[in-house]
Formats: C-alpha cells, sequence, structure tokens
C-alpha cells in the first residue's frame, strides 16, 4: 500500500515548519499513523535529531515502520499518547524539543470496514484505536444506560437530535442487540428526519468514538504532559478536526499564555500565575483551497501551535 493509500497527511509542510526549531533536537508524531507526518520531520532532521512515533493502532504502527525503514534515530511505540512521558523517560529522551498531534482517525481506519469507524456499509461496532481496550462501540450502544448515551449524543456529538437518537436505541436494543454499523446507522435513520441524515449520522458516530477511546480527557492529559517534557522554546503542534478537540487545545494554549489570573477588578496581582507558552497561531491555520480538492478529508482541519517560554523544571 502507497503512504497516500493509508493516509494523506494534512498540512504537513505548514506542521512541520512550526514544529522543526532545531534540527538536532528531540520530537515525538503523538500520533504517527501511516507515517506521513513522521517521514516529513525525519527527512528535516539532522543525523543528531530523533524522533519518538506514538500511535495506539498496532496496524498503523506495522505501517509507519515500514515507511519509515530507511530512516535512523526514529523509534516506535504501540501506546496512547497521553503516557508519552513514560516512553520519552524511558528513551532518555528528555526534555523534549517539540510535540506533533494530528488528532482523530486516519483514512485506513475509517476505510477499514472491520474497525467499524464508518456508517456507510457495514461492519462490526468496535471502533477501538487499541484492540485491547476492553470498551468498544457494541458496549456502548447496548449496555450504556440511556441517560448515559443521551449525554454523549449531546456532548461530544453536538447533535440536537440526542433524546430520539438513544430512544430509538434503547427501544430497538431491548429486543435483540445491536451489532454492526449497519443496523445502528439504520435506526439513526428510522429516528429523525432525513434532512441532513449524513451530518447526524457522522455526529453520532463521532460522539461513540469519542467515548470508546476516551479521546477527550486523553488530549487534555496529554497536552499538560508535553508541555511538562518541552525544554524551553519547544513547541506543541496541534491538529484537530473538529469543534470540541479545537476548544481543548485554544483553552489550554490560552490558559499557559496568560500571566494573571486575578479577577479583572483587582486592583493589583496577587496571584502566582506567569506565562507558560507564546501563541504561535492567533487564529488556526487551515487547509488551503488546493489542499482541500485534492484531499476533502483536511477541510476540516484546524492547527494552532504554541512555544513554551519557561524552563524545563525535570519534574514528571
Ligand atoms: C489523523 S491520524 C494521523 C495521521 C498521521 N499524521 C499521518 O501522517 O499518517 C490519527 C492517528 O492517531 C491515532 N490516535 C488517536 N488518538 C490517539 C491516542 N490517544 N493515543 C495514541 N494514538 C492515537 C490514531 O490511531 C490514528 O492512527
Amino acid at each position: 500500500m502507497r503512504q497516500n493509500e493509508f493516509h494523506r497527511p494534512v498540512l504537513a509542510e505548514q506542521a512541520v515548519d512550526l514544529l522543526i526549531t532545531d534540527p538536532g533536537g528531540i520530537y515525538v508524531d503523538a500520533t504517527t499513523g501511516g507515517g506521513g507526518h513522521s517521514k516529513l520531520i525525519m527527512q528535516r532532521l539532522s543525523s543528531h535529531g530523533r524522533l519518538l512515533c506514538i500511535d495506539a493502532d498496532p496496524d498503523a504502527i506495522h505501517y509507519a515502520r515500514e515507511q519509515l525503514k530507511g530512516f535512523e534515530n526514529r523509534i516506535f511505540r504501540l501506546m496512547y499518547f497521553d503516557q508519552a512521558d513514560i516512553a520519552l523517560l524511558e528513551e532518555n529522551m528528555l526534555p523534549a524539543t517539540g510535540f506533533l498531534f494530528d488528532l482523530g482517525i486516519s483514512s485506513f481506519q475509517i476505510d477499514r470496514k472491520e474497525k467499524g469507524f464508518a456508517f456507510q456499509g457495514s461492519g462490526p461496532l468496535d471502533m477501538r484505536f487499541d484492540p485491547t481496550n476492553p470498551l468498544s462501540a457494541e458496549t456502548v450502544v447496548n449496555e450504556y444506560p440511556k441517560e448515559k448515551l443521551e449525554t454523549i449524543f449531546r456532548e461530544y456529538g453536538e447533535e440536537r437530535q440526542w433524546r430520539r437518537i438513544a430512544d430509538k436505541i434503547a427501544q430497538v436494543r431491548g429486543k435483540n442487540r445491536i451489532k454492526n454499523t449497519a443496523e445502528l446507522a439504520e435506526i439513526i435513520r428510522s429516528a429523525i428526519p432525513s434532512v441532513q441524515l449524513n451530518k447526524t449520522l457522522a455526529r453520532i458516530f463521532q460522539a461513540i468514538r469519542i467515548e470508546v477511546n476516551d479521546e477527550l480527557h486523553r488530549l487534555e492529559r496529554a497536552l499538560n504532559k508535553a508541555f511538562c517534557c518541552l525544554d524551553r522554546a519547544g513547541r506543541i503542534v496541534v491538529i484537530s478536526y473538529h469543534s470540541l478537540e479545537d476548544r481543548i487545545v485554544k483553552e489550554f494554549f490560552r490558559e499557559k499564555e496568560r500571566d494573571c489570573i486575578c479577577p479583572p477588578d483587582f486592583p493589583q496581582c496577587v496571584c502566582d500565575k506567569r506565562q507558560e507558552m507564546h501563541i504561535l497561531t492567533r487564529r488556526p491555520v487551515t487547509s488551503s483551497e488546493n489542499e482541500i480538492r485534492e484531499n476533502p478529508r483536511s477541510r476540516s482541519a484546524r492547527m494552532r501551535a504554541a512555544e513554551k517560554t519557561v524552563n524545563y523544571s525535570g519534574i514528571l
């Protein structure tokens, strides 16, 4: 399989331009996927530079390993990215110079029906990045209390029809377990009017995927850990694909940039807060029309980056 068939990296040049400040530095590709960004990073590093490639999906690690065969100084870890600190410590790679997060799922994961991420066609209700994760979409759909499903659809899917869809699922699963993505898609179709049906399907599938992989909590933890692992002037670059992820990144960077958290009516600052990062992207970077034409999945990409302005403390 060629690289672009597995996954075409989004905002690739721009991401790597923002990430690499020192070609001899230590970098983390926290979502190595098909290795597209990883390869570009390796091409820009000198012989002293090192790259840690992380992914929770063994297929991604297997594929990326093949893609990066010709390079030295890169290592692979099959793990969730909120454990990157452990890998960096074990590999004697602290402090790090930069972290790249290209969130969500790869084209390969969407296209493989057996992974259960797509609402077209039929596959098992799986949706796990890590196949050893005890929680799959099958459990979420069939065993979560209806109220919990409602919350997930509302909060992780931002879907207005959350109540109707959860109601319908509860009704159907009361008779027989819901087994595959085609059945789930059909239940959603039958619960709502057909206007904007694909958008609703995408939102509900996204919501279940976020829950299964605990994506938002992992992102919050990973950003905090990445910050701790970074050297002074090291950077975090994040490409996100929906507003929930983007909000977390934006708020994290903003909080790190603030040098005071006193209420605005305080006559003078009494807090200990100091600026810890400087935001490099006042507005999120988006794909060009050209990139969107060639790779429609880049349409929703939003990239943000920030640079650490305090010293590495060495405490993990
Ligand atoms: C958009 S793809 C990355 C594509 C990659 N940048 C490339 O150029 O091929 C996202 C990847 O991140 C992985 N992933 C998502 N969340 C993760 C997490 N919390 N920990 C580790 N890997 C994660 C997915 O398994 C997927 O392979």
